[in-house]
Order: C-alpha cells, then sequence, then structure tokens
C-alpha cells in the first residue's frame, strides 16, 4: 500500500519488475566479473571494506550489494553488513560446484544483443544470430570471440558437474566395451563415466578447439588417457567412430535439421544394436520453467534451436531412423532417450 492508501495491484509490481528483469542479469553479471563472492568470506563485511578488495566505489558497489540482496544473492544483516547466501557461494570461483562461468555465459555481450531482436525471431522463426553476424553461432564464437568461448566451455562444464553423476548412476554401462560422447564439451561426463566404470573405454568428439582444451583426465599423461580418445570434429558432417553407445547430452538442441543430420550419422557409424542415449532438459517435463523457457528462446535466437518436449524429441529420433526410444529421468530437471540402431534395411 503506498503511503496515500493506494494499493498496488500484485499484476502492476509483477509487470513492472518484469519490464526491468535484466537489472538482475546485469547485477549478477557485474558481481561475477568484480569477483565480489571471493572477496567475501566467512566473516560479515560491509560494502567499504567489500569495495576495497574489488577496486570499487563504496556507494556503487552498496547499491550492487542492495539490488543482489534482493533475489538473495548475499544477505545484508540488520548492522548494514553483508554474508554469503547459498546462491552467492556458487558465485565463487574456488567453490567445487561453481555457477560463475554459467552465469557470465547467460549474460554475455552477444546475449543482450540478441534479446533485442526476439520479437523478429517470433515474427521468422528463425535466428537472428547468423544473419547479424555473417555466420553460424558456434564459427564465430570460436573465430571472434575466444574470450566467449573459453566462458562457454567453462559453463559446459560446470553444468555438466550438476548431473554427471546423476547420469553415471541412471547409465547401465555394464558389459559395454566403449562409448563415445558426441559433442562432449570438454569431456566433464565422459571422464565420469570411465572413472565409474573401469572396463570401459570412450571417444569425446567436439569441435578441435574445444577437445583441444580437454579435461586433464582425459589429456595425454592424463589418469584415464589410456582409455581415452580425443577427437576433434564437426558431428554434423561426420561422427566416424564405431562404438556400443553413443552419447549425446545437450547438443540436439539446435535446428531440426541439424539434429536429424547428426543422429542419421549415428545411424550411419553405428553396429546395428548399438544405442544411443541423448540428454535433454525437457520442456513439457521441467520443474524449472522460467530456466527452460529462457533456455529456449535464447537457442531460438543464437542457434535456431529449441528445448523439445518429449514428443517433439522422441519424433526427431524417430525421424533420423532410431527405433524403441524410451524416455527415463536422469535427475529432476534432465531426462534421457535411450534408442537403438535398427538391423540394416
Ligand atoms: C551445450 S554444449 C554441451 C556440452 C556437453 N555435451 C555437456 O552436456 O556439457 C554443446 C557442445 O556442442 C559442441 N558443438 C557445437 N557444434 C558442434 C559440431 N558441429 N560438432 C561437434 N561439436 C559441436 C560445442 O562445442 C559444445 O561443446
Amino acid at each position: 500500500m503506498t503511503d496515500n492508501g493506494e494499493i498496488i495491484a500484485q499484476p502492476v509490481i509483477q509487470l513492472r519488475e518484469l519490464g526491468l528483469a535484466a537489472a538482475g542479469a546485469a547485477a549478477v553479471r557485474a558481481a561475477a566479473r568484480l569477483g565480489l563472492a571471493d572477496a567475501l568470506g566467512e566473516e560479515p563485511a560491509g560494502a567499504a571494506e567489500l569495495a576495497r578488495a574489488v577496486n570499487a566505489d563504496p556507494d556503487t558497489l552498496q547499491r550492487l550489494l542492495r539490488a543482489l540482496a534482493c533475489y538473495g544473492v548475499f544477505a545484508e544483516q540488520p548492522d548494514g553488513r553483508y554474508v554469503h547466501t547459498g546462491a552467492s557461494r556458487l558465485l565463487r570461483e574456488d567453490t567445487p560446484r561453481s555457477l560463475k562461468d554459467m552465469v557470465l555465459w547467460g549474460t554475455e555481450p552477444w546475449t543482450w544483443e540478441l534479446w533485442g531482436h526476439l520479437d523478429e525471431a517470433v515474427r521468422t522463426g528463425k535466428a537472428v544470430f547468423p544473419e547479424l553476424h555473417g555466420m553460424d553461432f558456434f564459427d564465430h564464437l570460436h573465430a571472434h570471440s575466444p574470450e566467449s568461448a573459453a566462458v562457454f566451455d567453462r559453463a559446459m562444464t560446470q553444468s555438466s558437474r550438476l548431473s554427471a553423476l546423476a547420469l553415471a548412476d541412471r547409465l547401465d554401462l555394464g558389459g559395454v566395451g566403449t562409448v563415445v560422447d558426441i559433442a562432449g564439451g570438454q569431456g566433464h561426463v565422459l571422464a565420469t563415466l570411465l572413472e565409474r566404470n573401469p572396463g570401459l573405454r570412450g571417444t569425446l568428439l567436439d569441435l578441435p578447439e574445444v577437445v583441444s582444451g580437454a579435461d586433464a583426465r582425459l589429456q595425454p599423461g592424463g589418469a584415464l588417457a589410456g582409455r581415452a580418445t580425443l577427437l576433434g570434429g564437426d558431428c554434423r558432417r561426420e561422427i566416424p567412430v564405431q562404438a556400443d553407445v553413443y552419447l549425446l547430452k545437450n547438443i540436439l538442441e539446435w535446428d531440426d535439421e541439424s539434429t536429424v543430420l547428426t543422429l542419421r550419422n549415428v545411424v550411419r557409424a553405428a553396429a546395428p544394436g548399438s544405442r544411443v542415449i541423448v540428454v535433454e532438459n525437457l520442456v513439457d517435463g521441467s520443474p524449472e520453467l522460467r530456466f527452460t523457457t529462457a533456455m529456449d528462446l535464447l537457442l531460438l535466437l543464437n542457434v535456431g534451436g529449441r528445448k523439445h518436449t518429449r514428443a517433439g524429441l522422441v519424433s526427431l529420433i524417430e525421424e533420423a531412423g532410431l527405433t524403441r526410444a524410451e524416455v527415463r529421468p536422469v535427475n529432476s530437471y534432465l531426462h534421457l532417450v535411450e534408442s537403438v540402431v535398427p538391423e540394416r534395411g
């Protein structure tokens, strides 16, 4: 209620906040770039002390902290000093479950440029990135934005840390000799599967620039190097690997044509009976609808892709020629679809 007794209705509050939601994303990005979470230790600290530590203007840092505290990122004590919350701790670099690079990735400069074109993309149903930059998103990232590419690779590893153990629990690889992780990023998931299954050998396939920065455990001299092969390549062009299990996690969310092309390349390379495991966040199976629908729209803008519904993903898998598709949960927000490479017709 305002001073003159006027009641501000919830829809008004909701829409005013939504219209300025970019400020929340900008604030958390600023905190990550300033290293604010690393500067705050276990003892409460005031804005002036934190400002000295991160080389910022004290009054303005106080304003940033106040804005972040509204979202539960840092908390203000009655004495005006700040302490960590669960969310602010995840912005620290030294925490094993850090999400700092995921925050940076979701707020990279190219994202702000793309959001402004969302209405256009909704009209055309197409990505806007290629039109704005004259080339595909991943090509541009590696050719012109190496810093953003590095943030992306680290963010994917941070994201995989959240789910790799659950996936290893859910995936029965007993008696399986070989697995290939297609577009497997820097290989955190593959390394987890190899550690969990001592008889397993694995190949990491991703773009050459990504594979060259693979997880140290998979690199020559690493603990798993004897059972790992690193392969730079383009899975839309060819998947030159024979394996018992083909894993595709969070890659078949680009345009549908690339999805079917990639899966057909699997069918071409694999022996009949090989298992194909697709892991995705499904829009109709998500407890985090705000995150999943936001990613769905961002994927539209950058790669002309989407987060799938269960039926939509199964239909693309079948269109590519795979059979016996079965959907199972991996954890609270990821599903896997297991299918089989059929006998050749
Ligand atoms: C969303 S990330 C997922 C990474 C990993 N599977 C995970 O779940 O953490 C998509 C990955 O696809 C890779 N990628 C993009 N285009 C590719 C292509 N044409 N061939 C192979 N990998 C590609 C990217 O480099 C990136 O590592």
